[in-house]
């Protein structure tokens, strides 16, 4: 007879990575859905924290004083007890100081895709201030050019998101993180919410 191992839980929470567009948003719903977790997005995260929109913190602050926000509120939400999934923003891991932050007790999953992927998904980029009223394809493609490195290095498992849908991507996700040994098997079958990647 064979043996069939328990897949182990994710240790710690399950941070989702990536650029812009990536789908971080959508699929972290769905998968917290999956995995009975509590769902944080990071961006609505500083948002609550201020009473203020990305776009307005951008403009008043720049995007030093939303940085150091974001450095906050990925300690503050990271000190939840319970395990959560965590959608960050895109340039997370622009400080050394997140990708300790992280790697300390995140299982972290990069959702990729292409950058003409990811300019479908963006549209015209409102409430994004990096591609607000700039060539978002462009934008992206050297935010990818900078940004993969970090992502490759702080991911435990990437996954490929280009023309999937939502629910594709959530089962691609406990997919993969059973492969490595990261299983879910809190995981529930079946996904009520698809469709494409919306605001990520
Ligand atoms: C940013 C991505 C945005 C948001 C901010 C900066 C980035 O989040 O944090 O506009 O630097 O890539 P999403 O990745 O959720 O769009």
């Amino acid at each position: 007879m064979v043996t069939v191992p328990e897949p182990v839980a994710p240790v710690g929470h399950l941070a989702l990575v990536g650029l812009m567009g990536s789908g971080k948003t959508a699929v972290g719903r769905v998968l917290a859905d999956r995995l009975r977790r509590r769902h944080v997005d990071l961006d609505r995260a500083i948002t609550q924290l201020t009473g203020r929109s990305i776009g307005v913190i951008f403009h008043e602050g720049g995007e030093s004083t939303f940085r150091d926000l974001e450095a906050q509120s990925l300690v503050l939400q990271l000190a939840a007890g319970d395990p959560i999934v965590l959608s960050t923003g895109g340039g997370v891991l622009g400080r050394g100081e997140n990708c300790a932050v992280l790697a300390a007790d995140s299982t972290v999953v990069w959702l990729r895709a292409r950058p003409e992927t990811l300019v479908d998904r963006v549209g015209d980029g409102v409430g994004r201030p990096l591609l607000e009223g700039r060539n978002a394809l462009g934008v992206l493609r050297d935010l990818a050019d900078d940004r993969d490195p970090a992502y490759e290095r702080a991911a435990n498992v990437a996954v490929d998101t280009d023309g999937l849908t939502v629910g594709q991507v959530v089962d691609a996700v406990l997919d993969v993180l059973t492969d490595v040994g990261l299983g879910c098997p809190e995981a529930l079958a079946g996904s009520t919410v698809d469709g494409a990647g919306g605001r990520s």
